[in-house]
């Protein structure tokens, strides 16, 4: 069998294209309005990765021209202390986007600070009116998780057939499994698929993927989709960022998805790699709904 040329969907370099766009609409609302979108982030605690994301989230908002705030709030804050923070935030005009990182503290329930957020700066999609709206199609007037967000935007920037595809979802939590397989369904020029969820309670996992012409893989677990439970000339999107052992690097780990990537990739049509796949679009794709939320607010 002749085999197509593998496309690998760089994620870097659409989120800097993303990034380039954003700054040029930045620039041009500041310059029609001497406004600025601002973006909140509160971490708390000290989780080393936690404040790795939130770094590289404040750092991409200031090269973009938008304002960004971190408050940093110790490990053992009460959650009334937590929520009354967010109604401040909900209430200032200068901030259009809150972010509250996860995971958070087990003294605070991340469902209740979830809902403490105001729908309408609720920029990491997570409010049940979001994802309520989301689910019923409407994407102009909610706000989508950032990680199913930037994969449909990857999908539509390579040209990626989608419409009567069966795209199977490896995975099923709220921040990423149940919104894509609910975009994946709808009737969009990205999506329109036939779609099947599959979870640790699924009885034969490879029975599923092996049908997949779109293989959205959010497990968590390290190289967990190998080549054996993949249709050749499937499109394959990595959303895992495991860390493994790695004596040979200076850190003594490195990074890998929940894809087995060079047996897989050999089979694929495209491929996401980790990194530099789903996870930069990640960041682009939540400085977008701050963008969008700051319209918004603005009549812009
Ligand atoms: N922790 C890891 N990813 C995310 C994210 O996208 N949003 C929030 N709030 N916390 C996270």
């Amino acid at each position: 069998m002749k085999k197509t040329m593998m496309q690998i969907i760089d994620g870097k370099k659409i989120s800097q294209d993303l990034k380039n766009e954003l700054k040029a609409d930045v620039a041009h609302f500041q310059a029609n309005t001497g406004k600025v979108p601002g973006l909140t982030v509160i971490i708390v605690g000290q989780d080393p990765a936690s404040q790795v994301y939130v770094r590289n989230k404040a750092k991409s908002c200031l090269e973009i021209g938008m304002h960004s705030t971190v408050i940093e709030m110790p490990h053992d804050t009460p959650q009334e202390t937590l929520l009354n923070t967010i109604r401040e935030l909900n209430q200032d005009p200068a901030v259009h986007g809150i972010l509250v990182q996860q995971p958070l503290p087990k003294q605070i329930d991340e469902f209740a600070v979830t809902l403490a957020i105001d729908p309408s700066k609720d920029v990491d999609g997570f409010h049940p009116e979001n994802l309520g709206r989301l689910v019923m199609g409407h994407l102009d007037k909610c706000f989508v998780s950032c990680t199913p967000y930037g994969i449909l935007e990857l999908l539509d920037r390579y040209n990626i057939e989608t419409k009567g595809k069966h795209c199977v979802v490896v995975g099923r939590s709220n921040i990423v499994g149940k919104p894509m397989a609910n975009l994946m369904m709808q009737k969009l020029d990205a999506t329109n698929c036939t779609v099947t969820v599959c979870h640790s309670a699924t009885r034969d996992i490879p029975s599923f993927t092996k049908q997949a012409d779109i293989l959205i893989a959010a497990i968590g677990k390290a190289r967990f989709i190998t080549a054996d439970m993949i249709k050749p000339g499937a499109v394959v999107i990595d959303v895992g960022i495991n860390r493994i052992e790695d004596q040979s690097t200076k850190s003594g780990y490195r990074l890998v998805g929940d894809v087995d990537y060079d047996g897989v990739a050999a089979l694929a049509s495209a491929i996401t790699p980790v990194p530099g796949g789903v996870g930069p679009m990640t960041i682009a794709m939540l400085l977008k709904n701050t963008l969008q939320s700051f319209r918004r607010i603005n009549n812009l």
